[in-house]
């Protein structure tokens, strides 16, 4: 009887060792790659995916399938110059309006029956990474 208790024993240890070993290692990878974005950055990132790459592309870059039929093309959020010519609320007005609310092409829709001005705000913090600008109110606002 004792014997198979401590080979019972033996076995239950080795399935739990090999168990709490390999996804634990799994989750801190995954948690380092996520923490170079902060939490509105995050959130922003799964509405992007979700209604700008068609357009401005996964990498940010205008690039997205939607881009060839477009004049002018969607912007360029890796373009350090441009973006930081922008406050945050340009960007945000930008999403929210469309081209048409900022004087720019139309074929940029507005956003603003869509998405709720809090999530515009974290697609605001997305986008910004891809430039890494950031809102800097000395910069001059176009
Ligand atoms: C149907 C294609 C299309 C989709 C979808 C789209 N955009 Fe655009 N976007 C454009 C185009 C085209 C421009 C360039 C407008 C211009 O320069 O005249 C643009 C420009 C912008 C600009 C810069 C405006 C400026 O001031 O120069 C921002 C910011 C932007 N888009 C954010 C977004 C976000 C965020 C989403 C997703 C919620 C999105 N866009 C979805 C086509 C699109």
């Amino acid at each position: 009887m004792k014997l198979i208790i401590s080979i019972t024993t033996i076995v239950l240890l080795l399935i739990l060792s090999s168990c709490s070993s390999e996804p634990k290692k799994e989750l801190s990878k995954s948690f380092a790659t996520q923490s170079a974005l902060n939490y509105s950055a995050r959130q922003g990132e799964f509405l992007y995916n979700k209604y700008c790459t068609v357009c401005h592309g996964a990498g940010g870059e205008g690039d997205g399938f939607n881009a060839f039929n477009l004049d002018p093309k969607p912007r360029d959020f890796t373009d350090f110059e441009y973006l930081s010519n922008f406050s945050d609320d340009r960007l945000f007005e930008a999403i929210n309006q469309g081209g048409r609310g900022i004087n720019k092409s139309v074929n940029m829709p507005s956003w603003k029956n869509v998405i709720k001005d809090y999530q515009v705000s974290y697609l605001v913090s997305y986008i910004r990474h891809f430039s890494t600008t950031n809102n800097n109110n000395e910069m001059i606002e176009k």
